[in-house]
């Protein structure tokens, strides 16, 4: 098991498998790398699946738990099939971050590769607000996600980016989770850092306290005393890393690009370690490099007391970014 200097264990692979994705949203964060490409656009740079097996099976060797697949969008890869299946050969724990788009067509096959979970992304459930914020359509993602449950692949859990032009459809969305056997929901703080307009966040402990006074009940996790909204019987959780410290305080993934370069932290790129081309001694050395540098974003790289997350306009906040 690797730790870093803050004592965190690393446990958590986050892999993106491409740049490429066919929907354009607004929020994107495009996991730091820069802007995402179109589906066809030239993509040689992309990890292949035996550079895929080879760090993933690194990354089993230091007792990695945990691998989640990311993009762009990773279903625009024709070979994600074979990608899965070559990762749970190392590590059984392996699920994936889609937008739901291409996903009713390969459910079955993916979960016949040993894919274990998905998680969809969905904002709205009105088709014309969910395509000025998406570029894209919401029936295929629908279709997609009442497959991925006939298939098995449970729970889905729909990602909610919670920002201006989502915040009023929060009731909504949990009537809809709340509504279909399997699904969970998670609202994601909109994490402007990388994006920008800032005026589109909102205020998140306000959120909070709404989901506070209009749930049945509350369920602590011990784990990081996260907190699961119940709402008859399906489960809301609140992600808010935005000058979190202790979200930060509770990292543990590291993370690979499209290029195969590991990655300590979805905010940075200064500290990118290149994999290609290293023998698997070096390898391994890379993943070492790469824990060691690990520093919490928020409570170390950039303090911010605590008390800055409640007081004042949340526009003018300072501003972070995380994942899910
Ligand atoms: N803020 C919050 N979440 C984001 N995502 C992408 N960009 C942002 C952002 N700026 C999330 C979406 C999507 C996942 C790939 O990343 O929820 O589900
Ligand atoms: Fe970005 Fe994902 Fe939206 Fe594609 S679907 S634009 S990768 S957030």
């Amino acid at each position: 098991m690797l730790s870093d200097a803050f004592g965190r264990t690393v446990t958590d692979l986050r892999f993106s498998v491409t740049k490429r994705c066919n929907f354009g949203c607004a929020y994107c964060h495009d996991e730091g790398m820069g802007p995402i490409v179109r589906p066809r656009d030239p993509h040689d740079e992309e990890v292949s699946p035996a550079e895929i097996e080879r760090i993933v099976r690194t990354a089993r060797e230091f007792g990695i738990r945990s691998v989640k697949f990311t993009g762009g969008e990773p279903l625009v890869r024709s070979d994600l099939e074979e990608i899965v299946d070559r990762t749970v050969r190392h590590v059984p724990d392996v699920s994936l971050t889609t937008n739901g788009s291409m996903l009713a067509d390969r459910a079955e096959r993916l979960r016949d590769a040993g894919l274990k979970r998905v998680n969809v992304s969905v904002d709205s459930m009105r088709p014309e607000e969910f395509r000025s914020i998406r570029r894209g359509s919401l029936a295929p993602v629908l279709k997609g996600i009442r497959e991925a449950l006939r298939v098995g692949l449970k729970p889905v859990k729909l990602n909610m980016v919670v920002f201006r032009p989502t915040v009023d459809r929060l009731a909504e969305m949990i009537e809809y989770v709340a509504d279909s056997d399997g699904l969970k929901l998670q609202l994601i703080q909109f994490m402007p850092e990388l994006v920008d307009h800032r005026e589109w966040m909102v205020d998140i402990d306000a959120i909070r306290s709404w989901l506070e006074r209009h749930s049945e009940s509350v369920i602590v996790r011990e784990m990081h005393h996260r907190r699961i909204y119940r709402f008859r019987g399906a489960e809301v959780e609140l992600v808010d890393p935005v000058e979190n410290a202790e979200f930060c305080a509770n990292c543990h993934r590291i993370r690979v690009t499209h290029r195969g370069e590991l990655k300590g932290c979805l905010n940075r790129n200064d500290d990118l370690i290149p994999t290609r081309g290293l023998d698997d001694a070096e390898l391994r050395d890379a993943f070492r490099t790469v824990v060691a540098r690990r520093v919490p974003y928020y409570g170390a790289y950039r303090p911010a007391p605590r008390s800055s997350r409640t007081a004042g306009d949340p526009r003018t906040r300072p501003l972070a970014i995380v994942d899910r």
